[in-house]
């Protein structure tokens, strides 16, 4: 089942360059599995042209209010989600003022269903103090809103004004039409990255963990309505758009970063490589090579977070969720971790596959959960990784933390 299999989406498109970006919103939305009528703007048809979205959705475009007498009133009615992409400053202060003068205002003002907006505009139109009045009142009116991000402009200036990415738009558009996840309004914490053990103040022993694979959990869960925190080692890949993000670097300050965030826990997702071994101690200034002949590095094991915070994750009853990266015997390693550390599932991970493991988008693991179940999933997307790992946790929360 994909997940927005029979959800209805009305995806409205005004006038900003990024309209273009909108094609992909559309193309997503319906691989996705939802059911998408298009209404366009006459400024968003001088970006791009209607007929792209009409052949996409593979129905005619919504365009004028004149067209069909009653369509403002029917297009927000039988959508179960409403997404402006890219929303233009005007769109935003007609939405907020209850202006109505042409189809895509009007639909808005009649929708039943929840609106998000993905802003799009110049970084001063964004600035101005009439738009942020605008974003603050339609904030208050609970309309969900997505970005901008910061970034070059079409205009070849640079700052905040650019329309948030589509992968981005979708997941939060999946957590609009979200109504069943037994994670809706829960917490969940996941840790992701790598995390560095300090040599000198210049040098560090760190690992090739990207991030990537926590980031798509809590991509997932965030969709699924949770309230997500993610706890992130140093990586160059970009946290999803909408999680709370705490920035740590060595293993004792996520682990003091999770003490912190697991009180009131539904559910933690070990995602991170933390670092095993750290320096002894490290060295206050640059160790310099006419120091010696070579380098003898005296190292000591690190705190293990998992175990480190056991107490606590069963005073919370956190469901907990790690993974095991093995070289060899696997299945057993990875059992007995879970019962060491007193996880509730494990994701096993073979070493050495080049399209599995650190660095890459894709990951082929297997799941071991505590109740002696074990399903071995293919090489899929870190993203569906997450899901079928976020859809196990939902099955076995079932109704518990309701
Ligand atoms: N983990 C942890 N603290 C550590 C090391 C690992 O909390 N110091 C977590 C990881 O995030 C992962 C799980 O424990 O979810 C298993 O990690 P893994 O590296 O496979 O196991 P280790 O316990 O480090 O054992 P080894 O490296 O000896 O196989």
């Amino acid at each position: 089942m994909r997940p927005f299999d029979g959800r209805r989406v009305l995806l409205v498109v005004t006038g900003g360059i990024s309209a273009y970006k909108s094609v992909v919103v559309l193309r997503r939305l319906i691989e996705y599995g939802a059911d998408v009528e298009v209404l366009m703007t006459e400024a968003a048809e001088q970006m791009v042209g209607a007929v792209t979205f009409g052949a996409l959705s593979g129905r005619p475009v919504h365009r004028g209010l004149w067209e069909q007498p009653l369509a403002h009133i029917e297009l927000g009615r039988d959508a179960d989600a409403i997404v402006v992409a890219p929303a233009t400053a005007n769109i935003l202060a007609k939405l907020a003022t209850g202006l109505a003068d042409d189809l895509a205002s009007a639909t808005l003002l009649a929708a039943a269903a929840p609106i998000l907006v993905a802003p799009a505009m110049n970084t001063r139109m964004w600035e101005n103090p009439a738009t942020q009045a605008n974003i603050e009142a339609l904030t208050a009116a609970g309309i969900a809103r997505v970005g901008p991000a910061s970034g070059p402009l079409a205009e070849g200036e640079s700052g905040p004004g650019r329309m948030e990415e589509p992968e981005t738009i979708l997941t939060h558009v999946g957590r609009l039409l979200e109504r069943e996840s037994v994670l809706l309004g829960h917490k969940v914490v996941v840790t992701a990255g790598p995390t560095l053990a300090p040599l000198d103040p210049v040098r560090f022993l760190g690992n090739r963990s990207s991030g990537r694979m926590g980031f798509a959990l809590a991509a997932s869960a965030w969709r699924r309505g949770a309230e997500v925190v993610v706890v992130c080692g140093p990586t160059s890949v970009d946290p999803p758009v909408g999680p709370r993000v705490v920035r740590v670097e060595r293993a004792d300050e996520m682990l003091e970063a999770l003490r912190a965030e697991l009180d009131g826990a539904a559910v933690l997702a070990m995602a991170a490589a933390v670092a095993d071994f750290r320096a002894g101690s490290p060295s206050d200034g640059k160790l310099k090579k006419d120091d010696g002949p070579g380098l003898d590095l005296k190292l000591e094991t690190g705190p293990d977070l998992l175990v480190e915070t056991l107490e606590q994750r069963r005073a919370n009853s956190v469901f907990t969720l790690g993974f095991a990266l093995e070289t060899e015997d696997g299945e057993a390693n990875a059992r007995r971790k879970l019962r060491d550390k007193g996880m509730d599932m494990v994701a096993l991970n073979p070493a050495g596959e080049p399209d599995a493991g650190f660095d890459v988008d894709t990951n082929r693991v297997t799941i071991i959960e505590s109740n002696d179940l074990t399903e071995e999933l293919p090489l899929l997307a870190k993203h569906e990784v997450a899901d079928r790992l976020l859809d196990r946790i939902e099955e076995r929360l079932g109704g518990a933390t309701g």
